[in-house]
């Protein structure tokens, strides 16, 4: 079912659960301040209830209400927000222990789609907004596939394809140093020019899993929990899918992600070569290969540098090997 902005914000009033657009993946947005309408969130995507969820705001100026606000806030809230950048801070007391996971931090992100930024003013208030998914599915960068989701009769704004297409990069600034937790496609690059000195888990973390090259799930291991890169096969297709390494033959009905044609598989999508491109596409292109039935899902490496980082985490994820 299409609502229109009007109708999502009337719904969310109302305690009801919408789904709504962003520039990263459409989210399963519920009144921030409502918690029955925070527990249908994660009943829907059957979510750990010790898994925070990120509180959506129309503006920087709301998140002093949720938020101990540190110094670099602001700058980087201004030179970021609208935009695919979560920032983790000291919670202010009164944020319920469902919204965050127990913890004494709260993630906030203003999301850079004018439509859920329309509904959200409307609203007049933060909703909470995971990924539009089933727990451990790839998130949905379409109205149609959040009805692949939940059902053709759910309610979603319809705001187009994501541009960005994976989730927000996460910023951790509630600890002694900044701390990138998942990241995205704004760049430690790019953070560091805006003045994150000294950002942990700086190593780039581009390459296969056990490759040795600096396995990035590692920056969201032991020390902090309830960040998805804890759980290995989070954004998996339910298809068997794996890194093609070494160009070894296959048999039987195999599907091919890469940049380059191989022409023996039964379904290939080649994918863009610039990381922005391929970002934007990655969650459909995996979507559409596991629902031809194949046997096996092969994906070509792409380049280890530091523009791919997001790009690796979210493949790392998505195969088995
Ligand atoms: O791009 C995005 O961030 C999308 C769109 C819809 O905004 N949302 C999204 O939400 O990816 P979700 O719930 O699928 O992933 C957010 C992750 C959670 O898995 C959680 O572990 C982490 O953010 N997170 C939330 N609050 C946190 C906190 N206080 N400390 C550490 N991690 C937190
Ligand atoms: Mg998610």
């Amino acid at each position: 079912m299409d609502l229109d902005c009007k109708e999502a914000s009337q719904r969310l009033a109302e305690g009801q659960v919408v789904a709504l657009p962003t520039e990263t993946v459409y989210g399963l947005a519920a009144d921030a301040s409502n918690l029955e309408a925070v527990r249908q969130v994660f009943a829907l995507k059957g979510r750990p209830l010790d898994h925070p969820l990120i509180v959506h705001l129309a503006e920087a100026s709301w998140a002093g209400r949720w938020a101990h606000l540190p110094e670099a806030f602001e700058g980087l809230a201004r030179r970021f927000w609208p935009g695919p950048l979560t920032l983790v801070l000291p919670r202010r007391r009164g944020v319920d222990d469902l919204i965050t996971g127990g913890q004494d931090t709260v993630a906030l992100r203003v999301p850079r789609h004018p439509m859920t930024l329309e509904v959200l003013q409307l609203l007049g208030r933060a909703v909470v907004a995971p990924s539009a998914n089933q727990f451990g599915h790839t998130s949905p960068t379409c109205a149609e596939h959040v009805r692949q989701e939940f059902g053709a009769d759910f309610p979603v704004l319809d705001g187009g394809p994501c541009q960005v297409g994976v989730e927000s990069t996460i910023l951790d600034l509630s600890g002694a140093r900044p701390r990138v937790l998942r990241p995205g496609q704004l760049s430690r690059q790019e953070l560091e020019g805006a003045g994150m000195v000294g950002l942990d888990g700086a190593g780039e973390s581009c390459g296969p899993v056990g490759s040795g090259v600096c396995v990035g799930g590692e920056e969201v291991g032991a020390a902090l929990p309830r960040v998805p890169g804890s759980l290995e096969r989070h954004y998996a297709p339910r298809t068997a899918t794996h890194f093609d390494r070494h160009g070894v033959a296959v048999q039987g009905r195999w599907g091919w992600l890469g940049f380059s044609s191989r022409s023996e598989a039964a379904r290939q999508i080649l994918m863009p070569a610039d990381p922005e491109g391929y970002g934007r596409s990655l969650y459909a292109a995996l979507r559409q290969l596991d629902r031809e039935g194949l046997e096996l899902i092969l994906v070509e490496p792409p380049p280890q540098s530091p523009e791919w980082e997001a790009i690796w985490d979210r493949l790392r994820r998505a195969c088995q090997s």
